[in-house]
Parts: structure tokens; sequence; C-alpha cells
């Protein structure tokens, strides 16, 4: 894919990768506390350069990369290797809209900012397989941009004058306040956690301040040993 057709290509193409290597706290925290299993398997759309995709390799996980960005998932690849994982991660250039999505096959799905990026309609029939993807010890981690995003065209962004990200353009379904949480109760999934926040940004181009809410989900049912984040009352070293 040229650089012309991948909005993404330059911001991953650069020494310093776009966002980073350091994962979503939010991810991070589950998986420190409630690692794959043997042969678990994990999903993570728009998995951009990796860093999530490593997190959950790095947790046992087998991981298939999924994001538009042919270059991205070369990082992706790229940093798997380096970093001894390589036979755990596997990519895919293509759409969310387009994945085969099987049921009940994958233990963790993480998709960090990617439901933002496609339109309202396209985003409720993707996160509805995702749901259905899931099985039944799994967990979701989302991420997306909110109205408090000050590249939002909706309010409070809007009237924001905080910098803008510079890949803003790319961010077209931000999400109001609690809409992403409704949807997690709307498909009976537990919630572990959600949050809605600011958050400043120095992981790419100039410093820039985002709106954001974060979900951990688990199926109705499902107890997993998560003690929050920060870790409340975990059980003392021995
Ligand atoms: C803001 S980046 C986030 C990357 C990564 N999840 C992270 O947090 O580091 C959004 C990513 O979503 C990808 N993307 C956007 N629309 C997509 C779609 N319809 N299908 C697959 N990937 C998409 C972009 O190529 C980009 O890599």
């Amino acid at each position: 894919m040229s650089n012309e057709s991948d909005p993404f290509f330059e911001p991953y193409d650069r020494d310093e990768i776009a966002y980073g290597s350091v994962p979503s706290s939010g991810l991070q925290a589950y998986l420190d506390q409630v690692p794959g299993l043997d042969g678990a398997k994990a999903l993570d759309l728009g998995a951009g350069a990796g860093r999530d995709t490593l997190a959950l390799a790095r947790a046992g996980y087998d991981v298939t990369s999924v994001d538009l960005s042919e270059r991205g998932l070369q990082r992706v690849a790229e940093r798997a290797e380096q970093a001894g994982l390589g036979t755990h991660v596997g990519t895919r250039v293509c759409d969310v809209r387009e994945f085969d999505f099987a049921p009940q096959n994958y233990d963790a799905i993480v998709a960090t900012t990617v439901l933002d990026h496609i339109p309202t309609e396209d985003a409720e029939k993707v996160w509805k397989r995702i749901v259905s993807a899931l099985s039944p010890g799994g967990f979701l981690f989302i991420e997306v941009h909110t109205t408090e995003d000050p590249g939002s065209n909706q309010m409070p962004g809007l009237e924001s004058d905080a910098p803008v990200s510079e890949t803003a353009g790319q961010v077209i379904n931000y999400f109001a306040p609690q809409r992403l949480v409704r949807l997690a109760l709307q498909a009976n999934l537990r919630v572990l956690r959600y949050e809605e926040r600011l958050e400043w940004d120095y992981t790419h181009g100039a410093e820039h301040l985002h709106g954001k809410a974060i979900l951990l989900a688990v199926h109705d049912g499902h107890y997993p040993e998560w003690y929050g984040q920060p870790a409340a009352f975990p059980r003392r070293e021995a």
C-alpha cells in the first residue's frame, strides 16, 4: 500500500514509531493480573504498529493483528521478531468491517481506537461481531475517542482550544458520554472497568490532548482474578 492511500504510512514509517511501544495502560493492567492460558488466542483490531499486540504476545497469547495499514503491520512483524515473539504474532491487512470473526473464537479482543475510525452504523455492526467472537472466558478491551476530544465536531470538544492530534482527521465517529458502556450493557457483558477521561499524548507529533473512553469487559457470569486498576488489596507477597 502506498503512502497516498495509507494515512498512517508516515507515522508508522518513522524511526520513533507513532503511539510508541508502551501498551494501553488499562490493557496491561489486566494482562499483569490475568495472563493468557496456553494456546490462548487474541485479536488486535486496528493494531497499528503493534504496541498492544506485543503486550498480548508477551502475556502468552497467539495474536492476530488486523489493520488497513500495511506499513503498520510490517512494523508489528518486525517488532515481534526483535522481541522473540515472531511465532506468536500473525498479521492481516484487512478492514475490520470485512474481517471474518469466527464465533467464540478469541480469548482476548482488543480494539484501541478503531471503532471511532469507522461510521457509527459500521462500528455497531463490528461491535456485535466482536462480542460474538469472544470466547466464554475471554475479555474485551476497547478504547475510543470521545466528544471531549478537541478534534471532535461536537460539544464539549468542539469548543476546546487544546491542541489536536496530527491524525485527528482519521477519527470520524467520536463517542458521546456513556455510549461505549451502554453498548456493553446492552450486550449483557460484565463491565470490569469503564472510564471517560482526558489524556495528554506525547507519543507522536506535537503534544496534544485527547478525550477517551476505555472499556474492559467479560461475558456475564465470568469472574477473572481482577483486582482493579490500580489493583486494590491484591494478595500480599508470601
Ligand atoms: C489511532 S491508530 C491506533 C493504533 C493502535 N491500536 C494503537 O493504539 O497504537 C488507529 C489505527 O486504526 C487503523 N484503522 C482505521 N480504520 C480501519 C479499518 N476500517 N480497518 C482496520 N484498521 C483500521 C489505522 O490504520 C490505524 O493503524
